[in-house]
């Protein structure tokens, strides 16, 4: 559907082949735009809509930069694919190097990956190391890999990825222009490395340059960290045109759990520009906007969360008028973190195997 918005033809089904070779897709995208009546209520907005990318093949907005940056790479024709991973990437990076038949080599922080996300991984049959290290950690040795020609890299730091993630941009830009008649004020996500919003922040300056989109349209970009790991929120606040690399980081939403966010230089411009800001929240914020979405019936990751509950502060601020349109992104499934999600929901009660006692407990 996008393919004049990327570098090559990408949403083919099916394995590579000679005719086909850029063709890895399983296939991604086309996500759904959820209206959330009582967060939207509760936060006295105009409109609130969550785009839900935890509905992607392996459930995060992950997919969308695979299926062009591991086409890419068929289409070179490396041996090895790599990259170092809080988890999602990792999962989609296994499932697309899958499909398209190529080795795949992960690195993860020992200990600090949902357990959704390494049984992906492992079951698409990529080569896991558990590196005891920080993300950060990880992502030097890949780079250090790279260099030397051992791997393909598919962390953010491949522009082919970003290509892929545009399109999260253009489908909610169409879709509002399509049902809401305009378009949104402000998208808000969360941020671990700034892929996602450098993505975004390139969608819309090609529209713009192209003559698709008004500058004054343009959404307010708006980042959220969690307050354990939020070196792109000081930036911002610091007004600094470069981050810092946090050595300790530490929160619940492990997806973020991230010191350097490495697209820094292509996403501060982004949130400055555009008008918008970033915020930085504590994990039990998060966990109260995970459960605020998950009954509106979405299931999201910690991290995703991070979004609503980012702006949730936002508004408390007085940052964010009630007249705005606000897209939140919600990036991974709950699935993702099987932990997490139980913690958040709470206990399962026992019960003897009797009608009797199960009335007795819920009230007849
Ligand atoms: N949300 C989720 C669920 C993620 O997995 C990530 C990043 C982000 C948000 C942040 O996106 O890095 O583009 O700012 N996860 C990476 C990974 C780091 O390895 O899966 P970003």
């Amino acid at each position: 559907r996008y393919a004049a918005a990327l570098p090559f033809e990408t949403g083919r089904t099916g394995p590579l082949d000679s005719d086909h070779p850029s063709g890895v897709s399983l296939p991604e995208g086309d996500t759904p735009l959820y209206e959330v009546p009582r967060i939207e209520d509760e936060l006295g907005l105009d409109r609130l809509r969550v785009k839900h990318e935890g509905m992607n093949p392996t459930g995060s907005f992950k997919d969308r930069g695979m299926t062009v940056g591991v086409g890419a790479a068929a289409a070179v024709g490396v041996d090895r694919l790599a990259c170092a991973s809080t988890g999602n990437t990792s999962a989609a990076l296994a499932a697309y190097g899958a499909r398209a038949g190529l080795e795949t080599l992960v690195l993860l922080p020992a200990g600090k990956v949902a357990a959704g996300k390494v049984a992906q991984a492992a079951l698409h049959d990529a080569r896991i190391l558990e590196v005891d290290g920080n993300f950060d950690d990880c992502l030097d040795i890949v780079q250090d890999l790279a260099d030397r020609g051992e791997a393909y890299l598919l962390n953010s730091l491949n522009p082919f990825r970003l290509e892929g993630q545009k399109t999260i941009g253009l489908e909610i830009l169409e879709r509002f222009r399509d049902e809401e008649g305009g378009y949104p004020d402000r998208i808000v996500l969360p941020v671990g490395n700034a892929g996602n919003t450098a993505a975004l922040y390139k969608c819309f300056r090609e529209l713009v340059q192209a003559g698709a989109l008004a500058r004054e349209d343009v959404p307010k970009l708006t980042g959220v960290q969690a307050a354990g790991a939020a070196p792109f929120v000081e930036a911002i606040e610091n007004g600094s045109e470069t981050v810092e690399r946090w050595e300790t980081v530490e929160t619940i939403a492990t997806a973020i759990r991230i010191g350097e966010p490495v697209n820094a230089p292509k996403s501060l411009p982004g949130v400055r520009e555009t008008g918008g800001t970033a915020v930085a929240v504590a994990d039990e914020a998060i966990t109260q906007a995970q459960r605020d979405l998950a009954r509106e019936g979405i299931g999201v990751e910690p991290a995703s969360a991070a979004s609503v509950a980012g702006l949730r502060k936002l508004r408390e601020r007085g940052e964010i008028t009630s007249d705005e349109e606000v897209v939140c992104l919600t990036t991974g499934h709950l699935l993702k973190d099987p932990e997490a999600a139980a913690a958040a929901g709470g206990e399962p009660e026992s019960v003897a195997a009797d009608t009797g006692a199960v009335l007795e407990l819920v009230g007849e």
